[in-house]
């Protein structure tokens, strides 16, 4: 009799100065993480950088890209010159196109775009990203990307995108051992009690936030903070950050 797997995934560092100060020995490959803020708050320039991080190290990274364009998707990177052609190429960054149906039919195709998605195939997604983990063999490494949660809070009821948050957590963070990043705009009173109201769901919580603080160059101090992550060390207070054209750098 063939005896039971005994699967212990291995921990993976995130690779960006500030996430690493603040968890040490990296999070469990098999972990939902919810990037929590206000818009403008630092987040999809924090994942911009741990993905880039990631690629550099050969782990790829699908990028569901709900809240913005492809296009807006590759800019964010092409700003902080990060080489996302080569990226495309070498199949390490692939998106998942959850917005431009907006645009209509015909619309011209956007390099690293892998799958389209119709709103009314959203409930789906999650099944839609085991496709991509099958076909391109992930199994046990790389990042998934949700950019963001609120665009099915949007589309759905709270229920539905709990139901989603669940599944992409079972099939893809346990089940395929990825790591999963979804990210979540809190500016309104609802959107901090829905981040309350799914923090037991998940594996780790990290906010971000903006102070009226200025920094080096004129720009904002940055706070992050990692609320929750399950089963590693992490520092539990806030550590100061800015950003400027080179991305996120600590402040001591
Ligand atoms: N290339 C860059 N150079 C310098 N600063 C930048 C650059 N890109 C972004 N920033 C700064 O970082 C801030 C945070 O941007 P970011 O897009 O990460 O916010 P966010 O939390 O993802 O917001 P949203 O909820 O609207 O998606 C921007 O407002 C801008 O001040
Ligand atoms: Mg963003």
């Amino acid at each position: 009799m063939r005896s039971p797997e005994i699967v212990a995934w291995n921990k993976v560092r995130l690779g960006v100065e500030v996430l690493d100060r603040v968890l040490p020995s990296g999070v469990y490959r098999n972990s939902l993480i919810i990037l929590a803020g206000p818009g403008g708050a630092g987040k999809s320039v924090l994942v911009a950088h741990m993905t880039k991080a990631l690629m550099e190290r050969e782990e790829p990274v699908i990028y569901v890209a709900l809240d913005d364009d492809p296009r807006t998707v590759l800019q964010n990177y092409i700003s902080f010159k990060i080489d996302v052609a080569q990226l495309i190429k070498r199949e390490l960054l692939m998106i998942i196109d959850c917005f431009s149906y907006r645009l209509g039919h015909p619309r011209p195709a956007v390099n690293g775009v892998i799958r389209e998605v119709e709103p009314d195939e959203l409930e789906r997604l999650p099944y839609t990203i085991i496709d991509v983990v099958l076909e391109k063999e992930l199994r046990g490494r790389g990042l998934v990307v949700v950019d963001s949660l609120n665009e099915l809070l949007l589309l759905y009821n709270e229920k539905t995108t709990v139901e989603v948050l669940r599944k992409l957590r079972a099939l893809i963070a346990k089940g395929e051992g990825i790591l999963v990043f979804a990210t979540l705009h809190t500016s309104t009173d609802d959107q901090q009690k829905f981040l309350r109201s799914i923090e037991h769901l998940v594996d780790g919580v990290i906010e971000v936030w903006v102070t009226d603080e200025t920094g080096p160059g004129d720009s904002a101090v940055r706070k992050l903070m990692v609320r929750k992550m399950k089963g590693v060390h992490h520092v539990s207070r806030p550590i100061r950050f800015y950003v400027d054209a080179e991305g996120p750098k600590l402040i001591e």
